[in-house]
C-alpha cells in the first residue's frame, strides 16, 4: 500500500478518523523533511509503538532567522514519501505555508529557561517559533505520542516543558542521535558539506567525546572539560566554534560544577554550514569520606 500524502487539515482529519475513533494509537514524526537516518529511527520507534505512523513534513519559514538557510534548505517531497513508504509509515502530512499559517500569527508561545542560551543565543526567535509549530502539529495530527530526537537538545527539552506547561495530552518519545560511521550525527545539513567540509565536521562529535572523557575521568570542573573540547576544535582549521557548555539535563543551563548528569553541547561553523551535536555525560560518584 502506498503512503497517503495528505495537505490539508481536512484531509487529516478524515484520514484518522477512522483509527481515532477505534482506540488506535496514533505516533507523530514531526520534521523537515530531506530525510535521513536519523529520522528514519524515530519513525521505526514510531513504528514499533504505534497504530498508526504519521510523518509531518513542512519547513516552517518563521523558525528560520534572517541569513539563515531557509531558501536553500533542502526541499525532496518525492524521495521523502518513497522512504517514508518504505518504512511502512500511514501518511505523510506536507501541508502548505497557506494550510499553516492562514493568516499571521497572533498568538504564540513562549519559551521559558529552557530556550535561553546555546541555539537560544544565536538564534533569536527560533524556539519560539519551533514551539508554536510543535503545538500547532500536535492540535492537527491529534497523536498518542510524537517523537523526537536528543540530537535537538535543546528543542526536546522546549517541547518536553511546553507540553506539559499546557498540559497537552501527548507523550514525548526521544530518541538517540543517529550517527553516520565516522561518528557525524545525521542531519538534513550535513549535504551542504563539500568533501573537504565533511572531513573537517567529525571534529564536533570528537570535541564532544573529548570533554565526556575528561568528566568519566573525574573531571568537576566545566571549564575543564570545555577545554578539552576546545583544544580538538582548534585542530581544525576548517571548523569555528559557535557555543560550547555543559549544562543540566532539563533546563539547558549552564552548570557551575559536574556532578551526576550533564550534557555537553556545541555548535560549530564548517565553512557556511552551521552544524550541532550534545553528548550525554555521567560524572563518577564522588569518594564518601570515611
Ligand atoms: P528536523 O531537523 O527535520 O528534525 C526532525 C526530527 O528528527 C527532530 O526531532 C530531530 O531531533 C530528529 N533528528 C534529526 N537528526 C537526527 C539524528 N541524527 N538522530 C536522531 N534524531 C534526529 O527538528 C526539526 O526538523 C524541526 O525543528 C521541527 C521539530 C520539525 C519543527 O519544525
Amino acid at each position: 500500500m502506498s503512503v497517503e500524502a495528505i495537505e490539508d487539515l481536512d484531509g487529516l482529519r478524515t484520514f484518522l478518523g477512522p483509527a481515532r475513533s477505534k482506540g488506535r494509537v496514533i505516533g507523530l514524526v514531526p520534521t523537515m523533511g530531506a530525510l535521513h537516518g536519523g529520522h528514519g529511527a524515530l519513525i521505526e520507534r514510531a513504528r514499533a509503538d504505534c497504530d498508526r505512523v504519521i510523518v509531518s513534513i513542512y519547513v516552517n519559514p518563521t523558525q528560520f532567522g534572517t541569513g539563515e538557510d531557509l531558501a536553500r534548505y533542502p526541499r525532496r517531497l518525492e524521495d521523502d514519501l518513497a522512504f517514508c513508504e518504505f518504512r511502512g509509515v500511514d501518511a505523510v502530512f506536507a501541508p502548505t505555508d497557506a494550510v499553516m499559517y492562514p493568516d499571521a500569527l497572533h498568538t504564540w508561545v513562549e519559551p521559558g529557561v529552557e530556550a535561553q542560551g546555546l541555539c537560544g543565543e544565536s538564534r533569536p526567535g527560533h524556539f519560539r517559533a519551533v514551539a508554536t509549530i510543535v503545538l500547532k502539529l500536535i492540535h492537527a495530527v491529534g497523536p498518542s505520542r510524537a517523537y523526537f530526537g536528543e540530537k535537538d537538545l535543546q528543542q526536546l527539552a522546549v517541547v518536553r516543558r511546553m507540553v506539559a506547561d499546557f498540559n497537552v495530552p501527548v507523550e514525548i518519545v526521544e530518541c538517540p542521535t543517529h550517527r553516520e560511521p565516522d561518528g557525524l550525527a545525521a542531519s538534513s545539513r550535513n549535504g551542504y558539506l563539500d568533501s573537504g567540509e565533511r572531513e573537517a565536521a567529525r571534529v564536533l562529535y570528537r570535541a564532544l567525546r573529548a570533554a565526556r572523557q575528561r568528566i568519566a575521568d573525574g573531571g568537576r570542573d566545566p571549564n575543564e572539560a570545555l577545554g578539552a573540547a576546545r583544544a580538538v576544535i582548534a585542530s581544525e582549521p576548517m571548523a569555528r566554534i559557535d557555543y560550547i557548555e555543559v549544562v543540566g539535563p532539563e533546563d539547558m543551563q549552564p552548570v557551575p560544577r559536574i556532578q551526576g548528569t550533564v550534557r555537553v553541547a556545541g555548535a560549530v561553523w564548517i565553512g557556511g554550514t552551521r552544524l550541532i551535536d550534545n553528548v550525554r555525560c555521567e560524572a563518577p560518584r564522588e569518594a564518601q569520606p570515611t
